[in-house]
């Protein structure tokens, strides 16, 4: 999708109230956070809209494997440097007070040990007293397989339908997005396949401990799939 599909992207996600969830982060950010610094890297910022909001009380980087997100990005957010790179092995020269990776992208990574990797990797970006905020994918005990999701966008100029069923292979969720796309020249249909790693709350719990981070749990979240914290020390 974060290719072919990128240019929909805000139409298809335009639920989500990106608002509310940035000043969930900045709250948990206010709480936790005990380095001195305000340098915030968005990982896996997709189009950038968490970032529209945490750029008004932070010096905010992003990072994103798709060149397709971040073309959007960029032109959203001119002011925002945004680096193009892979969560389980990016490498930047900064050091991060807050580092984000939201909307369950961390999924994406599919194996445990690039899951681990991950987490690895993104703490070794944060200065001491930084804080990691990680919203996971569902955990294998939570996830429904065989149920029916479906999103529509009704503007003038553009129709989408997307139905998908949900179906698990072994510890990864297998969805296949079915879409229809509308616009004023032709009609397209996209099946878009997404496979995304399920780990346990213990795993997680066990990679933010292996990464050197102290975690905890906000079990609310963003919407509803909790959030993990880690703090370096
Ligand atoms: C569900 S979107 C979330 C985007 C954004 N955080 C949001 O809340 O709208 C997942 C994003 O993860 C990115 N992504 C997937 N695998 C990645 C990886 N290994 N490293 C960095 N970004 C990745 C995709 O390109 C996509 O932009």
């Amino acid at each position: 999708m974060y290719k072919r599909l990128a240019d929909y992207y805000d139409e298809i996600y335009h639920f989500k109230n990106y608002q509310k969830e940035a000043e969930k982060i900045e709250t948990l950010i206010q709480l936790h956070k005990k380095s001195a610094g305000n340098r915030l890297l968005d990982v896996a910022c997709g189009t950038g809209n968490h970032i529209g909001y945490l750029k008004q009380h932070y010096i905010v980087e992003g990072l994103d494997s798709s060149a397709d997100m971040l073309r959007i990005a960029r032109k959203k957010h001119p002011d925002v440097a945004f680096h193009m790179g892979d969560m389980t092995s990016f490498k930047l020269k900064n050091r991060f007070d807050v580092i984000t990776c939201l909307f369950s992208a961390i999924g994406h990574v599919k194996t445990k040990t690039r899951m681990r990797k991950a987490v690895r990797n993104m703490a070794s970006h944060l200065q001491p007293g930084g804080l990691m905020i990680l919203e996971p994918w569902i955990t294998p005990l939570n996830f429904r397989k065989g149920l029916i999701g479906w999103n529509f966008v009704d503007k003038p100029n553009l129709k989408i339908a997307r139905i998908n069923i949900s179906k698990v292979r072994g510890p990864i969720s297998a969805f296949e997005y079915h879409y229809l796309i509308g616009t004023t020249s032709n009609v397209e249909y996209v099946v878009d396949k997404v496979s995304q790693g399920l780990w346990t709350h213990e795993e997680h719990l066990e990679a933010f401990r292996d990464a050197g981070l102290r975690v905890s749990f906000d079990s609310e979240g963003l919407m509803g799939r909790g959030l993990y914290l880690g703090i370096k020390p």
